[in-house]
């Protein structure tokens, strides 16, 4: 087994990262320099009141979005100005995304959704993906409902098939935006402690936005995020 722990180089680093919206003709200042670095198998809370930028902020540095200005490091690479291409890349290999709703295909069984990151990576024969998806199924314990359709499962069952997705390519940096935002006390905790033990155990930097402050609580850090910058 790796130790993680002795591993010092960020899997994400974000500096100085600033971003403003036009809505209707007015700039509003989203993002106002935001300072972050984030170790491998640690999990990071990301907390604050509804509108103060904590999805606009994962969505940056999730690479889905340039920010105005300042810098985003993934695994100790500059992405700010790679190309398109690039990036694209290194958010199919490195990062994966968890959201408050699922957005499982479903009719498609739940080993097929857990597949499709796989097959866009293309790195795997379709047997070592059913394989690779059968044993993630297992790690979130839906072993035994991998031939079900998607939309059979209940509310957190699907979530944790989105926690395999997430996983499917093994990537270093999991956002997970309000993860257990729709989900009942049980579910919530059943979640939390699943992405918990997926970081202690295969190194995956975490980080949440949640508004779940007894969930922030169990998190290695958590960073308040108000008017734009953690303070
Ligand atoms: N596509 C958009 N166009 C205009 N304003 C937006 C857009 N997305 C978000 N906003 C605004 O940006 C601010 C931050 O939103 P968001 O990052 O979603 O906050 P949070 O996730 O913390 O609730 C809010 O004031 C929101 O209204
Ligand atoms: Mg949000």
């Amino acid at each position: 087994m790796i130790d993680y722990k002795s591993i010092n180089t960020p899997v994400l680093q974000c500096t100085d990262m600033k971003h403003s919206l036009n809505t209707n003709g007015n700039t509003i200042s989203i993002l106002r320099g935001l300072n972050i670095s984030l170790l491998p198998a640690k999990v990071c809370a990301i907390v604050g009141p509804s509108g103060c930028g904590k999805s606009t902020f994962l969505f940056l540095a999730g690479l889905l979005d340039r920010p105005e200005s300042g810098e985003v490091v993934l695994r100790g690479k500059t992405m700010t100005h790679a190309s398109d291409r690039e990036r694209t890349q290194a958010r199919n290999n490195f990062i994966g995304f968890i959201f408050q709703f699922h957005f499982l295909l479903p009719e498609f069984n739940v080993t097929e959704n857990v597949i499709l990151p796989m097959l866009k990576q293309r790195k795997l024969s379709i047997t070592e993906m059913k394989s690779k998806a059968q044993n993630l199924l297992t790690d979130v314990g839906l072993g035994d409902k991998a031939d079900r359709p998607a939309h059979q499962l209940s509310g957190g069952e699907q979530q944790r098939v989105a926690i395999a997705r997430a996983l499917a390519n093994s990537p270093s940096l999991i956002l997970a935006d309000e993860p257990t935002g729709n989900l009942d006390l049980k579910n919530s905790d059943r979640i939390f402690n699943i992405l918990q033990r997926i970081s202690r155990d295969k190194g995956h930097a975490i980080l949440i936005a949640t508004h779940n402050a007894e969930l922030a609580q169990k998190c290695d850090y958590i960073l308040h995020m108000q008017d734009g910058v953690f303070i």
